[in-house]
């Protein structure tokens, strides 16, 4: 970890200073400003807090907004909401992860795109829908992938 991000991490340290039941808004701003969680952040976070380095792991491993992997400069969201799911969302997916050579939750090699599965996003009125970063794309077929990934 760089120099700057233990300076990140204390300042979301100091943020929560002696409040109690913390841990995950701590985690939260972390990976906001890290981009994920790594084990190096983890221990520090456990050093500085004195909470045990087994309960933070256990907490991120918990809950699936935690990563402990770098990301990719660009993230993709693809529903999986009821909406989207009956609008063939699972040929979306597909599409995407044979065009980028990922699994689910996945981040290509040249480190350009992380691709994750969530609930809705709603707009389901556009389903089925994907976001790159805040941008969002509906009424997809798979054959519109190809051409939205170029654009980035
Ligand atoms: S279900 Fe996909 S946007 Fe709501």
């Amino acid at each position: 970890m760089a120099e700057s991000d233990f300076d990140k991490i204390d300042a979301v340290l100091h943020e929560f200073e002696g409040r109690k039941g913390s841990l995950i808004p701590i985690l939260q701003k972390t990976q906001a400003q890290l981009g994920f969680l790594s084990k190096e952040a983890m221990k520090y976070i456990s050093e500085k807090t004195k909470i045990p380095v087994s309960e933070i792991y256990g907490v991120t491993t918990f809950y699936t907004q935690f990563r402990m992997h770098p990301i990719g400069k660009n993230i993709i969201r693809i529903c999986h909401g009821t909406a989207c799911h009956v609008a063939d969302a699972p040929e979306i997916s597909e599409a995407l992860y044979e065009e980028l050579k990922v699994e689910p939750g996945g981040t290509t090699k040249d480190m350009k795109f992380t691709v994750e599965e969530v609930a809705c996003l709603g707009c389901c009125s556009l389903a089925p829908v994907i976001m790159v970063n805040d941008k969002a794309y509906g009424r997809l077929t798979p054959s519109k992938i190809k051409d939205i990934l170029a654009q980035y």
